[in-house]
């Protein structure tokens, strides 16, 4: 008798083993009683026949409840029908814990419910397998950059100034000094990218944006690269290469998730695949007002109008080139078109929007600093960052893309709060 995980079952046909976990659920029916037991690694459904096991087994198997803990133990067999093609047939039972009044049964709860037991209702098959789904998506982005020896550089959490505005910074106090939750790790990269050359940084992002729709968080996880000497077309080829193989990774590796959740997987193959369509920014404008969009010339773009222009598409698309008026201080303005920042965003289809923000950064002290002072923002703070420019100067380019909204896209949430383990959001700091 050996422990084992419910995964490893498919390879110990034939084999005693003992599984520890918790009850998913029950039935009985005659001298047989199936208890689908989960362990974090998977579903196994454990058969107990009456007469094969002793009276105290048969009547533990009858008074399990749903989630309580226990361990299996028996012998593995093939069975095509159940989930994994394996099934235990039960020898032993042993309760852990009797868990009588588990908060959340089968039945329908509302999303404040659910999200007020956040801390238990990770276990739900739903939950578990967007989970999985944003772990492959983490992982497999650590590997696209470690790959191709990109180094990583955590950015600090604690600054003592803003990076994409001002108006959207959670305040904290710094013994006896102001200091504000990092809004993007962008600004301590670009440094770095000086240092090793390609860079990235992935880690928690705060903003105190007071919006309250599906697309917002207050804290969020971004990952960002950094790239010297990479120009504007390059950064548009990093941002659809990396794209694109992420969702292709996704989908080969998480097919069973994938089922759970019911996703579509052929809405998400076509972004499997480049290229991704380019539109400049002018005549996306131009393409909105033909579908009867109110926009002019320097409107920056909202849901309704990404979810239009990329729906067409059916994959992500990347608008390039918006209005500088309308973007961050830190932009390299198009040198066709000073009215306009190399700057790109690319939008995901089916109404997820915005994944990834991104652009040229000036790489012109004199430039920068003209802009710090338009945008109203203290020169003192920016020493350094003007430093990047002051010291061996260098065209470079980066972007950021929200893990919660391409967790969203790629299991097709309704919310960005299932696609983060414990959602901040404007009435929500619990749990
Ligand atoms: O477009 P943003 O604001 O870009 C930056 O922060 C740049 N400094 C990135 C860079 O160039 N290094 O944010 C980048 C991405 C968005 O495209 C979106 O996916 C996500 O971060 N994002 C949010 N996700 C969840 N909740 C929010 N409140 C978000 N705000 C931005
Ligand atoms: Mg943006």
């Amino acid at each position: 008798m050996r422990d084992a995980e419910i995964r490893e079952l498919p390879g110990l046909i034939g084999e005693q083993v003992r599984v520890s976990g918790w009850l998913y659920n029950a039935r009985s029916s005659g001298k047989l009683r199936f208890l689908v037991v989960r362990d974090g690694s998977g579903y196994l459904q454990s058969v107990v026949f009456r007469p094969g096991v002793e009276e105290r087994v048969w009547e533990d198997a009858g008074r399990v409840t749903q989630e309580s803990s226990l361990h299996v133990a028996g012998t593995v067999k093939a069975e095509p029908r159940a989930p994994g093609g394996v099934e235990l047939q039960v020898g032993e039972l042993a309760i852990e814990q009797l868990c009588p009044d588990y908060p959340i049964t089968p039945k329908e709860h509302g999303p404040d419910f659910l999200l007020n037991h956040r801390h238990l209702w990770l276990r739900s098959k739903r939950q578990h397998a967007i989970m999985r789904v944003r772990d492959e998506l983490t992982f497999g982005i650590r590997d696209f950059f470690h790959s191709r020896h990109y180094v990583n550089i955590d950015s600090p959490i604690l600054t003592p100034a803003a990076c994409e505005g001002t108006s959207t910074l959670f305040e904290t106090d710094y013994f006896g000094e102001k200091a504000y939750l990092s809004q993007s790790g962008q600004l301590y990269l670009e440094p770095a990218a000086a240092a090793h050359g390609k860079v990235y940084c992935f880690g928690p992002t705060f903003r105190a944006e007071k919006s309250k729709t599906r697309r917002h968080l207050m804290e969020f996880w971004m990952v960002e690269p950094e790239v010297a000497w990479l120009r504007f077309d390059g950064l548009l080829d990093l941002a659809e290469e990396f794209v694109s193989s992420l969702v292709a990774r996704v989908l080969d590796r998480c097919r069973q998730e994938f089922e759970w959740l019911e996703r579509d997987m052929a809405r998400l193959e076509a972004a499997a695949a480049r290229p991704y369509p380019r539109i400049d920014y002018g005549d996306a404008v131009e393409k909105l007002k033909t579908k009867g969009f109110a926009v002019a010339f320097g409107d920056d773009f909202g849901g309704d109008e990404e979810t239009a222009l990329a729906d067409e598409a059916g994959k992500p698309i990347m608008i390039t080139r918006y209005p500088a008026a309308i973007k961050a201080f830190y932009m390299e303005p198009d040198a066709n078109d000073p009215a306009r920042a190399l700057a790109v965003d690319m939008i995901a289809p089916d109404g997820y929007g915005e994944i990834i923000g991104g652009s040229e950064r000036i790489s012109s002290p004199e430039k920068l600093e003209q802009r710090i002072a338009e945008h109203n923002l203290p020169l003192a703070a920016f020493q350094w960052y003007l430093d990047v420019r002051r010291y061996g100067g260098f065209p470079h380019s980066g972007f950021g893309m929200g893990i919660e909204r391409v967790v969203s896209w790629l299991c097709g949430l309704t919310h960005l709060r299932e696609a983060i383990p414990y959602p901040r959001m404007i009435n929500r700091l619990y749990p």
